[in-house]
């Protein structure tokens, strides 16, 4: 069933979805955006970065049989791991109650870093689901991918904790470029006024620019796709929801396309 036989010899795209808040829809967003992107013709892996209380097999409703503790665990073959749902999608999943995995140290990074690099080569674009807040993992997670999407919803809360993660990765961890969904909006304006307001404060305390990546509105067909453990976009496809998945998923393409110009560019350069 996988496609995993076309080995992949220059590295993926990779993006992490985090949020500092928790609960504003990393999980659900990231596997809806997953589908959309093997929709577009990418092989597509989702890594499981909630280590301690893993949620996206949940949300698929996958029978797991090894994981990435496993795999840090008893050295289990990591891509014996991966879960195909379809020939370009993979899932690699974490464990759920085992609070230690939440609090990595530098070594177990490392490990997981090696563990993870070869076989994320097997796909074009990989999206990390990490776990709220600024705990060591969602921090190494966020320095290991080439992009990092912050997700958040207009409550003030989720402003203040994105605004906080967002912080410490450029002050600790020199990461320069954020780029923003706004889930749960009421409308496109309301998405614009908690952007303009967040890239503000970030241009004025960080000197960062804040980059809009786009909305998600509020819709049942998200936890009605939950509860039924499908992604909406499947059970849903015409919805608000699945609709802005779309238009996320044609910007995340983008970003695969814009590495392979990139390459070809050097290549050319260098003859
Ligand atoms: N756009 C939306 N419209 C309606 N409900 C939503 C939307 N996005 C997320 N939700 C709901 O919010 C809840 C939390 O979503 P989800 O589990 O994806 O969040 P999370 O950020 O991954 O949470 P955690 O931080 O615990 O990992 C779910 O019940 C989901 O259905
Ligand atoms: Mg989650």
């Amino acid at each position: 069933m996988a496609e995993i036989s076309r080995h992949n010899p220059r590295k993926p795209v990779m993006a992490c979805m985090s949020s500092g808040k928790g609960g504003v829809g990393k999980t659900s967003l990231t596997v809806n955006l997953a589908f959309a992107l093997a929709q577009r013709g990418l092989r597509v892996l989702v890594v499981d970065g909630d280590l301690g209380l893993a949620n996206v097999d949940v949300l698929l409703g996958l029978q797991v049989q090894t994981t990435i503790n496993d795999i840090l665990d008893r050295e289990a073959d990591p891509l014996e791991a991966v879960v195909y749902l379809e020939p370009r999608l993979g899932i690699l999943p974490a464990s759920s109650g085992v609070p230690d995995l939440a609090k990595l140290g530098p070594e177990d990074h490392r490990q997981l870093g090696s563990i993870l690099l070869p076989i994320t080569r097997h796909f074009d674009f990989v999206l990390v689901d990490t776990a709220a807040g600024i705990g060591s993992s969602v921090l190494w997670f966020n320095t290991f991918v080439d992009y990092n999407i912050l997700l958040l919803t207009p409550d003030p809360t989720a402003m203040t904790d994105a605004y906080a993660l967002i912080k410490v990765l450029s002050r600790d961890y020199h990461r320069q470029t954020f780029h923003l969904i706004l889930n749960q909006v009421k409308n496109e304006a309301e998405a614009r006024q908690v952007y303009d307001h967040l890239a503000r404060v970030a241009s004025h305390f960080l000197s960062l620019n804040l980059e809009y990546l786009g909305a998600v509105p509020q819709d049942t067909s998200v936890s009605k796709g939950v509860r039924h453990q499908k992604p909406f976009i499947k059970v849903a496809p015409h919805s608000k929801a699945a609709i802005a998945i779309s238009g996320l998923a044609e910007r995340l393409k983008g970003w695969v396309t814009q590495k392979s110009a990139s390459r070809k560019t050097v290549g050319e350069a260098g003859g």
